[in-house]
């Protein structure tokens, strides 16, 4: 899996020749200007849940892939309405798509359209493929919920929001990591606002002193697992 950063909690996963968006938000992101919307390749859009800053570009990258939405039940049926493909998921479930396994996992937080619209619960998701295994923590706060990954998967790499104020702080990411069992993380959901900037070297020393990575992508930056 090549997992590509597009700043704040937007990624690009690359499964054999499949393509995955993650929560896409560039348009509205100034910090992502060096980032093509209108270039990026998609099959599938997975969305943790619908607030703006997760949704912001997916109209505009489904009417020209015509990529399948992966999400919640209620989030896929609001895209729905709007004649887009969407596979609906949640809490607990899993299903086998054409590149890999995903299982939907809880996330505290909320989840609303920008139009007030109901968004249905947040999630993560944990993605196995080609033997590896990814946990996408979405916006959430540290939750007990997260020691019952390990019981079913053993993490490769967790992809986890670290800036506070909306979600968990790198102090608990460092907790979160721990619950989970998993060394390699990649921080998502920083800096992109004043109120969600966080010291990078400072960061990475909290999960070192726990022998854990913390890595901290530049846009446009990719690692592989
Ligand atoms: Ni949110
Ligand atoms: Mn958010």
């Amino acid at each position: 899996m090549k997992i590509t950063y597009y700043g704040h909690s937007c990624l690009g996963i690359e499964i054999n020749d499949i393509h995955i968006i993650v929560d896409p938000f560039i348009s509205g992101n100034p910090k992502a200007a060096s980032i093509d919307v209108d270039s990026l390749k998609a099959d599938y859009i997975m969305l943790t849940h619908a607030h703006y800053d997760h949704v912001l570009d997916v109209e505009r990258i489904i009417k020209r892939t015509n990529a399948t939405i992966i999400s919640n039940h209620e989030i896929v049926t609001y895209y729905g309405n709007k004649d887009f493909k969407g596979h609906g998921m949640n809490h607990g479930g899993s299903w086998k798509f054409d590149f890999g396994t995903v299982k939907a996992v809880s996330a505290i937080h909320s989840s609303s359209f920008s139009d007030g619209t109901y968004g249905g619960n947040p999630m993560g998701f944990i993605i196995q493929a080609n033997g590896k295994t990814v946990y996408l923590a979405g916006d959430t706060a540290l939750t007990m919920d997260m020691k019952l990954i390990p019981m079913f998967h053993k993490l490769d790499l967790a992809i986890l929001p670290v800036g506070g104020n909306f979600t968990m702080d790198i102090e608990e990411a460092v907790v979160a990591a721990a619950f989970i069992e998993c060394d390699n993380i990649m921080g998502v959901h920083f800096d992109s606002f004043e109120m969600i900037e966080i010291d990078h070297e400072k960061s990475k020393q909290i999960f070192k002193n726990k022998n854990k990575t913390l890595n901290l992508l530049g846009i446009g930056e990719h690692l592989t697992v």
